[in-house]
């Protein structure tokens, strides 16, 4: 077959501040915030908090934690998604919050993860069979939320690939 150009649509919605998001929403982002306090960023100073709501209504907290050898590091995302995993097993993920902060400048845009936290996001909405809903909290400006992970990496890689 001839080459074809191909197009995937994504939605997400931006809100121009956190006072237009729902209050439980609006309490996570701020757990997100509070989430940076346990940073570990010698190297970057760029400091990340996440903050996972489970369906119990339990709020696990994590941030970035860097290393001196630099790969050995972790984002704050995936911190927050393995302390769910080793700690809360089977409570289901019905949203997350993602923030960040550093003292060399003004942040004016909402961060968005990495390719690797969101591949993390995408096990977790399959181990679970649900959507996450992700929220990136800017606390200078916007926020932007996606409904699920799809929205975010159209092109997981998924269990399938890993069968004939
Ligand atoms: N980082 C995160 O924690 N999450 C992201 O989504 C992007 C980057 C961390 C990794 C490193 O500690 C610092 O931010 C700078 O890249």
């Amino acid at each position: 077959m001839a080459m074809q150009t191909l197009t995937i649509t994504i939605s997400y919605e931006e809100y121009s501040s956190i006072d237009e998001l729902t209050p439980d929403e609006q309490d996570l982002c701020r757990e997100a915030v509070k989430a940076m306090a346990n940073s570990h960023s010698p190297y970057s100073e760029f400091r990340v908090g996440a903050a996972v709501r489970l369906q119990s209504g339990q709020v696990v907290h994590g941030s970035n934690q860097e290393n001196v050898a630099y790969p050995s590091g972790l984002c704050a995302e995936r911190v927050a998604l393995f302390t769910v995993g080793s700690t809360y097993p089977g409570d289901k993920i019905s949203t997350m919050a993602i923030t960040a902060h550093t003292d060399h400048f003004k942040i004016m845009n909402p961060i968005t993860s990495c390719g690797a936290c969101l591949q993390v996001m995408a096990e977790f909405e399959k181990k679970q069979s649900d959507a996450i809903e992700v929220l990136f909290y800017c606390q200078n400006g916007s926020v932007i939320k996606a409904k699920g992970i799809e929205s975010l990496l159209p092109f997981a890689f998924a269990e399938t690939r890993l069968k004939k």
